[in-house]
């Protein structure tokens, strides 16, 4: 790992967002939208050159020049589907983007395969990738109104591997409609069995305003959903995946750089429809926010005003993510990324060591902090 956004600061993440999808799956609610035969992907890859261009002169470039080598430390190219991105444009943006020695990820479901070749998506730069198996049993996937079967991702992770990638992430979901334990583990097992670096085990969670929302599907009772959880760590662990964030497993030295920028409360900057970017400027913590609508954000990808976020907002918020960590981070960077003062919270930590919630020496959970993250949290509100 180059810079460790854990422990440094100067760690600089970029994530570029590609709001398309072959289909929109019925649990989800990330900002993506059906790819039409019309969708101007040439006008998106303007637009988002033009979003680069802006941010880098507002920002990114006296970020930039405090990073070791004056690139980012990772790069993500999340969606949607951003494998239905022609890599000629994936190219083209990443010719005018600082990436040497970055971790540059690409995410990938294994129904776009046809669209592209990981050959060209290597040539373009792509060192990760990070494919949406989801689950390997049909039914499961036809419940979840995937566009793709379990073969799909077979031959998806085949082809990544020929094609010379030795970096890559599995998501699967558990928690799935009518799921058994068995039928949970035997998705682990099979996702093991490839030998992934990475594994992101997300437990299923019914969205607001999606279509599992408008009709619940039957999920398994909670005493299911313990047994699978417990059973699932079980496996991961026996099989060498250390478990570093609350759904994150990772062989040693493959954790998601990117990840851990968030998960630090590092900076990133974010382009294209929706996406997110925050960064520490001068004592302050600034968010960014694009248009979600493709159409909004393309008629003018240059509008992003920085908004300061304010001191309890800051706190929270490190805390919401910092807790995800299984080994957290030092207290010092609390002060350092927040511009908060340690003492400032020491007696709500103090509380939270004594229930046994939180570790003593650093910003990190205990095992029983974990399960009640929620609770540890509110003590931040
Ligand atoms: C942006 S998608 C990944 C790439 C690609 N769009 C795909 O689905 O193959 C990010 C991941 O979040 C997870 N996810 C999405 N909605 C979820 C939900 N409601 N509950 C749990 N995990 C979810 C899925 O595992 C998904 O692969
Ligand atoms: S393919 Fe991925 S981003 Fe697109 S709708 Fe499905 S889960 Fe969401």
């Amino acid at each position: 790992m180059l810079i460790d956004p854990r422990t440094d600061s100067r760690a600089l993440g970029l994530y570029v967002h590609f709001p398309w999808c072959i289909k929109k799956c019925p649990y989800c609610d990330f900002n993506s939208h059906p790819l039409k035969e019309s969708t101007d992907q040439g006008a998106y890859l303007d637009a988002l050159l033009s979003d680069w261009q802006h941010q880098y002169e507002l920002l990114g470039e006296g970020r930039l020049a405090g990073t070791p080598l004056g690139n980012f430390t990772s790069i993500f190219f999340g969606g949607g589907t951003p494998s239905l991105f022609k890599p000629d444009y994936l190219h083209a943006l990443m010719n005018e983007i600082p990436s040497l020695g970055a971790e540059t990820t690409l995410e990938v479901n294994p129904g776009s395969a046809e669209y592209f070749s990981f050959e060209d998506y290597k040539a373009a730069g792509i060192n990760r990738l990070s494919i949406g198996a989801q689950s390997f049993s049909n039914a499961q996937l036809a419940a979840l109104g995937r566009v793709h079967q379990m073969q799909e991702t077979l031959q998806a992770f085949e082809r990544a591997r020929g094609a010379g990638f030795d970096n890559i992430n599995l998501d699967l979901m558990w928690g799935l409609p009518g799921q058994t334990v068995a039928g949970a583990l035997a998705d682990l097992q099979q996702a093991i069995d490839l030998s992934p670096q990475h594994i992101s085990w997300y437990q299923l969670t019914i969205e607001a305003k999606t279509e599992f929302a408008r009709r619940p599907p039957v999920l398994p009772k909670d005493g299911f959903l313990q047994d699978i959880e417990t059973a699932g760590l079980a496996l991961l662990a026996d099989a060498g995946f250390e478990r570093y964030e609350v759904s994150a497993f990772a062989r040693p030295d493959k954790k998601s750089i990117h990840n851990l920028t968030y998960w630090s409360f590092g900076d990133y900057l974010g382009i294209g429809a929706g996406a997110h970017g925050k960064i520490g400027v001068e004592h302050r913590v600034v968010r960014t926010q694009q248009p979600s609508q493709p159409r909004l954000y393309q008629h003018n990808p240059r509008t992003i005003a920085p908004v300061p976020v304010n001191t309890e907002q800051r706190a929270l918020e490190f805390m919401m993510n910092t807790l995800r960590l299984i080994d957290g981070v030092e207290q010092s960077i609390f002060e350092e990324r927040t511009y908060i003062p340690w003492e400032s919270i020491q007696t709500v930590w103090h509380e939270l060591v004594t229930l046994g919630l939180v570790a003593s020496d650093r910003c990190a959970p205990t095992p029983l902090g974990l399960r009640y993250l929620d609770s540890v949290l509110e003590r931040f509100l």
